[in-house]
């Protein structure tokens, strides 16, 4: 098994490697055995899996490699036929239902990029790896804490078989954050001593029922407002912060315990807005609060106070002067840039592994959503280790198998009363 390599190993080696790359596109050749062309499938075919399609083709004109779309697959045919023919698939290889992906896995596809609902991500990244496919997945990554676990497990497999697989948490490939972290590690603000994240915004969109709909095509259609299927929007979207929040720090918090509240979203059974205070430890606390009210004032970021300085994510950064390795990037689109990383990972046999870090990042949202819909204190060791405590085995219910066997049950749609739920 190939090591895998550290962020800031593989971007001192990145630039060399681009290079040769292109000047001998024969290694995708060696590195895919036979086959010197990337063949992509995609799974889950709405804004963002089309978003990625073609951040996926663009990072291989980037590395000047053939790439050729070979499947589609989603829950509703209408969508996998129209990427699907957008990208000259064959009908034949257009699928379509809540097993689509296992079709589109049967393909001789060498990557495939996972964009469906979260909830169905632990069982399609399961079976993505268990064929030997390198994954590029979007986040989050699962919406309770039986699914990051799983994909926790999956992630080891995965290193095993040395495949690649890459997280979309852009953030991790833009240069003004790796420039920003590099900094922070070598001093310019001393240790963290607190912080804050945001993602307060407005209501992405809702999908309202229609004529004729069965309670599964509702639900899969207007899965952002529906826990089961989102996480809620804490994990769902606030996830990106959170994961910087772990990243900038390089720990993951010990507890949770926060609220929040439904006041005006009239659909599904998610809150409006919570927020949630993060133990760190070493009296180490980062503030999250996440709001989805059309109308309220917006705000997406973080910042970090340290020792002696400060830091705005990937924005200014107030302290000591230090200097840090040269950083580059090949595109400015850390969207391109995190598929870029993502074949170049594969082709150079030292394959990327975010499948651990994404899931840690989403079980964190979910110990931010399970504390403010309980008002409980979630410790990191109830969604890890304590199998006696009431959140290790949560599981959110209609389940991907649920789905798969269907149809299934529609959650009630009413949001939680912390002290009751
Ligand atoms: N990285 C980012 O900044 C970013 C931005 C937007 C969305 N996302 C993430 O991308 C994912 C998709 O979001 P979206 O905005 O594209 O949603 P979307 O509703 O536009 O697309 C989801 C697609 O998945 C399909 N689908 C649902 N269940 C499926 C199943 N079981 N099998 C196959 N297809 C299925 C739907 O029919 C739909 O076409 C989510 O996890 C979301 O959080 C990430």
């Amino acid at each position: 098994m190939n090591p895998i390599p550290t962020r800031r190993h593989f971007l001192q080696t990145s630039a060399i490697a681009g290079a040769s790359l292109a000047a001998a596109p024969h290694l995708f050749a060696q590195a895919a055995g036979a086959d010197p062309e990337i063949k992509v499938a995609l799974v889950g075919c709405g804004g963002r899996g089309n978003g990625a399609l073609g951040d996926f083709l663009n990072a291989c004109k980037i590395l000047k490699l053939n790439a050729k779309v070979v499947a589609t697959a989603d829950a509703f045919p209408e969508n996998a036929k129209r990427t699907g023919e957008a990208h000259g698939v064959p009908a034949e290889q257009i699928f379509s239902g809540y097993d689509a992906y296992q079709k589109a896995l049967k393909t001789d596809c060498n990557f495939v990029l996972l964009a469906t609902p979260p909830n169905f991500r632990p069982v399609h990244f399961a079976a993505a790896v268990e064929a030997g496919k390198n994954v590029f997945m979007e986040k989050p990554v699962a919406v309770d804490p039986v699914g990051c676990r799983a994909v926790i497990e999956t992630g080891k497999l995965a290193g095993s078989k040395g495949l690649a697989v890459v997280a979309g948490t852009q953030r991790r490939h833009q240069q003004s954050y790796l420039e920003n972290k590099a900094r922070i590690d070598a001093g310019a603000i001393g240790p963290i001593r607190g912080g804050a994240i945001f993602w307060n915004g407005t209501v992405p969109w809702i999908r309202d029922r229609e004529n004729g709909w069965s309670d599964t095509d509702y639900i899969t259609r207007n899965w952002l407002n529906f826990t089961e299927l989102s996480g809620d929007h804490i994990v769902e979207q606030h996830v990106h912060q959170i994961d910087v929040a772990y990243w900038f720090l390089g720990r993951l918090p010990v507890s949770a315990l926060g609220y929040g509240s439904r006041a005006r979203r009239r659909t599904g059974n998610q809150f409006d807005f919570f927020s949630i205070d993060y133990d760190f430890g070493e009296d180490v606390h980062i503030h999250s609060q996440c709001r989805q009210i059309t109308g309220t004032y917006g705000r997406v970021g973080e910042i970090f106070t340290g020792a002696t300085g400060s830091c705005l994510g990937g924005g200014k950064i107030s302290g000591k002067d230090v200097s840090i390795p040269e950083i580059k990037v090949d595109s400015d689109n850390a969207m391109i840039q995190e598929h870029v990383d993502l074949i170049r990972g594969f082709l150079e046999k030292k394959p990327l592994n975010d499948a651990q870090r994404i899931a840690e990042s989403t079980l964190v949202a979910i110990m931010g959503r399970i504390s403010a819909y309980t008002g409980e204190m979630v410790r990191w060791v109830d969604v890890t280790r304590n199998e006696k405590s009431p959140f290790f085995n949560l599981t959110c219910t209609p389940t991907a198998a649920d789905f798969e066997k269907g149809p299934i049950t529609l959650p009630k749609e009413e949001a939680p009363i912390p002290g009751k739920a």
